[in-house]
């Protein structure tokens, strides 16, 4: 008998989140100190395929055809976490590829976790449900969760739970079509990663307290926007919730900055954009990318303006693209 083929191919997309995520409440179980609310992108996409084999006999992890050690951990854990909870023990080849700029602000963990645990997932065939898959990647990277779902998606704390967090869609992609612009200001790796940057700003920034305990009141707002499909009231609090996790990030010791002169243009750029009336507003995650979000019909108008700032390497156009999902599932 032919041996079975235990693989699978899934696709995911970044997301971007207007509501941010920065601290943990629990570092061991990767548990978010904050609520969050995102977009999933449908420009950039990373593609994983994962094989099991009874003869393998480690896990192998190639990013783009290379080895990426520091993410192989990261990704060896989140197998095991699936393979424990799966009650199998064979090893994987796991081969991810990114049709974007790695590890520069644009979530490639948030896309790579959610294709990883949805290609696991159907490679073993062990019928997870979205909740727990949602659970897994969030154990993997805090915003690999909101890549599971499509259009607008908000992460929240659910103590109480089965889950110490809880995902879900809030609107389908179609039903607020809003654009991206990401100005890519530095296509290198960042500084500091996200995990360090977290542990560092909690212990040290004076305003830390502040910035988890004022996050609710946040998640609200924007969550009540994008019910109403208020461009304002989104934009609103969108560039506040960023500015006060830069904030937040600045205040540690030694503060955290992420931003170069361009980042700073852009944002300025964007500001005056929406002072003579045109709907976009910006975010920044921690990284110097600027991402511009925008109604369809000015999505032009801003593309030019943010092309042609000195120091603006490209700009990166997408729409509201869909969860992560199996595009091949041979087994
Ligand atoms: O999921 P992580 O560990 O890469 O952290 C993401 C942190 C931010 O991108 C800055 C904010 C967010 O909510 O995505």
């Amino acid at each position: 008998m032919k041996p079975k083929i235990m693989q699978a191919t899934a696709v995911a997309h970044p997301n971007i989140a207007l509501v941010k995520y920065w601290g943990k409440r629990d570092v061991e179980r990767n548990i978010p100190a904050v609520g969050s609310l995102s977009i999933t992108l449908d420009g950039l996409t990373t593609t994983t395929t994962v094989r099991f084999d009874p003869e393998f006999e480690h896990d192998v992890f190639l990013l783009g055809g290379c080895e990426a050690p520091k993410m192989a951990q990261r990704v060896v854990g989140c197998l095991d976490r699936m393979r424990r909870r799966a009650g199998v023990s064979m090893h994987a080849v796991v081969e991810s590829e990114n049709d974007f700029p790695t590890a520069a602000g644009l979530a490639s963990s948030a896309s790579g976790f959610a294709a990883l645990v949805i290609a696991a997932d159907a490679a073993l065939g062990a019928g997870f449900d979205r909740s727990e898959l949602a659970d897994l990647a969030r154990q993997a990277s805090g915003s690999a969760a909101r890549s599971l779902f499509g259009g607008f998606v908000e992460l929240r704390l659910t103590p109480d739970g089965p889950y110490p967090t809880e995902t879900r869609q809030l609107l389908e992609p179609r039903a607020w079509p809003l654009r991206i612009l990401v100005a890519v200001t530095d296509p290198g790796p960042k500084a500091v990663g996200s995990t360090e940057g977290m542990l560092m700003t909690e212990l040290t920034s004076p305003y830390y307290r502040e910035w988890v305990e004022s996050s609710p009141a946040d998640l609200l707002e924007a969550r009540s926007a994008v019910e109403r499909r208020d461009f304002e009231a989104l934009a609103d609090v969108s560039e506040l919730s960023c500015l006060k996790m830069h904030a937040v990030m600045l205040s540690a010791r030694p503060g955290l900055v992420y931003w170069n002169g361009t980042t700073v243009e852009c944002i300025r750029r964007v500001r005056e954009l929406r002072a003579d009336g045109v709907a976009v507003f910006f975010t920044v995650d921690a990284g110097p990318q600027v991402k511009a979000v925008c109604l369809p019909e000015v999505y032009e108008r801003v593309e030019r303006d943010l092309a042609v700032l000195p120091g603006v390497t490209s700009v990166v156009e997408s729409g509201l693209g869909g969860g992560a999902r199996v595009v091949e599932d041979r087994r």
